[in-house]
């Protein structure tokens, strides 16, 4: 089957989200560009995408929505009518509004937006919950996917972007967590957690706690500490833990609209 140079986007604090999003793209093609959503100091303005290419695009569901950031960064981005499939990446309970947003946001930049996937990876708050997601069963059925899109993009027919995508236009956000990870004394200062913030805020002169007003506590920063020191309040993540088990608990399914 022919495949495609592929741009792959990716808003990814953690890594689960660029996890799927790799195991999705090197079935359709050659990745010949990524963009770092994450990444507060560059401007995506002059990004255009060229149109003979297929991109990626893929994001966590932060409370049901896609997190504003990455909705503003990405309204950036000209989309040039290439074709495109969209990723929204869920913590194992459920992606409510945020398939349908990223679809319609990727489309207001210009995308041809051929499939819609959703798919799961561990939680990046609650670790316990969609542990070691996407794992080999994720991977597999991930390749099917690829393979039903490459299948789309050869089919001599017009390519449809007008398929049923679970969710609703409003894009309901489901609260407004704010859980701020701090460091101890045991800091050195490395910085990495700065670097790795997607808000800037980390200031690098005070580094063991993290601005209120900007932390969007999408868990970069505890991703980033190589020695595990930065962490979230260990009574918050206790009680939060035994408030969401049964909605986080079972196997949750990855799912393709095209
Ligand atoms: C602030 C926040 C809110 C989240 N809300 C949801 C949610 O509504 N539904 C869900 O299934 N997972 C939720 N998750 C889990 C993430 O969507 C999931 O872990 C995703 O893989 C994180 O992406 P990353 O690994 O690329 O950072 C949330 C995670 C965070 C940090």
């Amino acid at each position: 089957m022919k495949t495609y140079p592929v741009v792959e986007i990716t808003f990814s604090p953690t890594g689960g989200t660029k996890k799927v999003a790799d195991q999705i793209s090197c079935y359709l093609g050659n990745i010949t560009n990524t963009m770092n959503l994450i990444r507060h100091d560059v401007s995506f303005s002059d990004v255009t995408v060229p149109s003979d290419s297929l991109a990626v695009i893929a994001a966590p569901v932060f409370e049901g929505v896609i997190p504003d950031i990455v909705i503003e960064r990405m309204k950036e981005i000209q989309g040039n009518h290439a074709n495109c499939v969209v990723i929204a990446v869920y913590g194992n309970r459920a992606y409510d509004d945020g398939l349908i947003q990223l679809k319609d946001t990727a489309e207001l930049c210009g995308f041809n937006v051929i499939a819609s996937v959703a798919a799961v990876a561990e939680h990046s708050i609650m670790r316990q919950f969609g542990s070691g997601r996407p794992d080999e069963e994720d991977n597999k059925e991930l390749k099917k996917f690829a393979e039903e899109i490459l299948e789309k993009l050869s089919s001599e027919k017009e390519l449809s972007t007008d398929y049923f995508v679970p969710g609703s236009h409003e894009y309901k956000r489901l609260g407004n967590l704010s859980v701020v990870p701090k460091a101890n004394a045991s800091c050195t200062g490395c910085g990495k957690c700065a670097e790795a913030c997607p808000t800037g805020a980390i200031n690098k002169n005070n580094i063991r706690t993290g601005d209120s007003s900007k932390c969007i506590s999408c868990m970069g920063c505890i991703a980033a500490c190589p020695k595990g020191i930065r962490k979230l309040n260990p009574v918050f993540l206790a009680a939060a833990s035994l408030k969401m088990k049964d909605l986080l608990s079972g196997r949750k399914p990855n799912e393709i609209f095209l």
